[in-house]
């Protein structure tokens, strides 16, 4: 089976074996089958945060769980619960139709909701982690059902215990957001204030602030429909405060963010754009001309391509400055 429809880089690698599942039910039917007790298996959403470097030699199974439910509501707060399947946007757009905020800040960002606490995803000032409340999970070996709330996530920046010490052990089945009835509009990333002035927004709302993001995500992202890829490639790497005046004194343009710890965020992107490596093309490789960070398939590019630029994206960062970038992307 070719999964190049079902991933956003638009690599043409094969599957051996192929499912989807809409419930639990099917899911753990699925999981009796001898191609997957017996052969790899994994977990597929809307393939947009992943690199296939070869052909998957066991089965893809993904997740097509639909439905969003009204929980419960007090008087601050709606307890929203969407399927795995669902895409996210169309979930922020559902919030925000219903006037529930907290997700506008997160709009447009590709993918399905099932995904969304796998790395915590943010952008623009927020994390999910900010208003998650819990998820049901399918235990694979157990075939057992498990409730993370949020604490239990152990949520970080691009990170949560679904990447870390339970990695490949759970299928994520639903998630439930618990979003505010009284918005707190999010302005703090300074792209945003611009372009809700550009905008000539007079009286913030959470969907202005959507559409603001909107407008700043569509100037410099590639659209995967257009040109694959699948968003940030590398993280942000945080140096200590020696590692930061050391860097500034040699590079006083250097982008970096003060975190609470004393540490600094440095922006990965601007250190890639350093090596004079934006815009840069091998074949149908390339570092994306407007967002040194995104690394893009021009049309036929291979994994294993996108794979070696990003070793020569560390390479170069790393002679440079020093600094050791991680990649974001899930390499398989
Ligand atoms: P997939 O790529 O299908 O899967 C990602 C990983 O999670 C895989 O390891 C997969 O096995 C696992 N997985 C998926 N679903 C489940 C499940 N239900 N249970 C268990 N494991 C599962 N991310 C951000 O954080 N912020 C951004 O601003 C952002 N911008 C982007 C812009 C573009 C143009 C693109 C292409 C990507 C961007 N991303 C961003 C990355 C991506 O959109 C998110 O990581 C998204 O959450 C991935 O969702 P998905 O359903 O496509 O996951
Ligand atoms: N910059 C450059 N050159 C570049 C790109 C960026 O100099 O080519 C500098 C600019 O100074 C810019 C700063 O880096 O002001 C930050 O850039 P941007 O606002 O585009 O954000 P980012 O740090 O590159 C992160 C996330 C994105 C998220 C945006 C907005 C990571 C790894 N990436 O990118 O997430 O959308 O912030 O919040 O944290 C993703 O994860 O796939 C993703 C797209």
């Amino acid at each position: 089976v070719s999964l190049r429809p079902y991933n956003t880089f638009g690599i043409a690698a094969n599957a051996r074996y192929f499912t989807a599942f809409t419930s639990r039910e099917e899911l753990s039917a699925a999981m009796e089958d001898n191609r997957v007790k017996y052969a790899p298996h994994m977990i597929l959403g809307g393939g947009s945060n992943l690199l296939f470097t070869q052909d998957f030699p066991g089965m893809v199974l993904k997740n097509d769980i639909k439905g969003i439910t009204l929980l419960r509501e007090d008087n601050d707060y709606i307890y929203v619960r969407a399927g795995a399947g669902e895409q996210w946007h169309g979930f922020v757009q559902y919030c925000i139709a219903h006037n529930w905020a907290g997700l506008e800040n997160l709009s447009l960002i590709p993918g399905n909701v099932g995904a969304s606490p796998m790395q915590n995803i943010g952008a623009y000032g927020v994390e999910i982690k900010d208003s998650f409340f819990e998820l049901e999970a399918w235990h694979i070996k157990d075939q057992a059902l498990q409730t993370f709330s949020n604490a239990e996530c152990d949520f970080g920046y691009r990170e949560s215990i679904f990447k870390k010490a339970y990695r490949h052990q759970f299928v994520i089945l639903s998630v439930t957001y618990r979003l505010s009835k009284q918005p707190h509009f999010n302005t703090s990333y300074g792209a945003i204030e611009e372009e809700l002035k550009r905008m000539g927004v007079t009286e913030l709302s959470i969907q202005a602030i959507s559409q603001a993001v909107i407008n700043i995500r569509s100037s410099k992202l590639p659209n995967p429909a257009e040109i694959g890829n699948a968003g940030s490639f590398f993280k942000n790497p945080t140096v200590d405060e020696a590692k930061y005046l050391a860097l500034k004194a040699a590079f006083p343009g250097i982008v970096a963010f003060p975190l609470d710890n004393g540490h600094y965020k440095l922006a990965a992107g601007w250190l890639i754009e350093q090596c004079g490596l934006k815009g840069y093309r091998n074949g149908d490789a390339g570092v994306h001309a407007r967002q040194a960070l995104v690394l893009v398939n021009y049309g036929h590019a291979k994994g294993a391509e996108i794979y070696a630029l990003s070793q020569q994206v560390l390479d170069a960062v790393v002679a440079k400055f020093g600094v050791l970038l991680e990649r974001e992307v899930n390499i398989i």
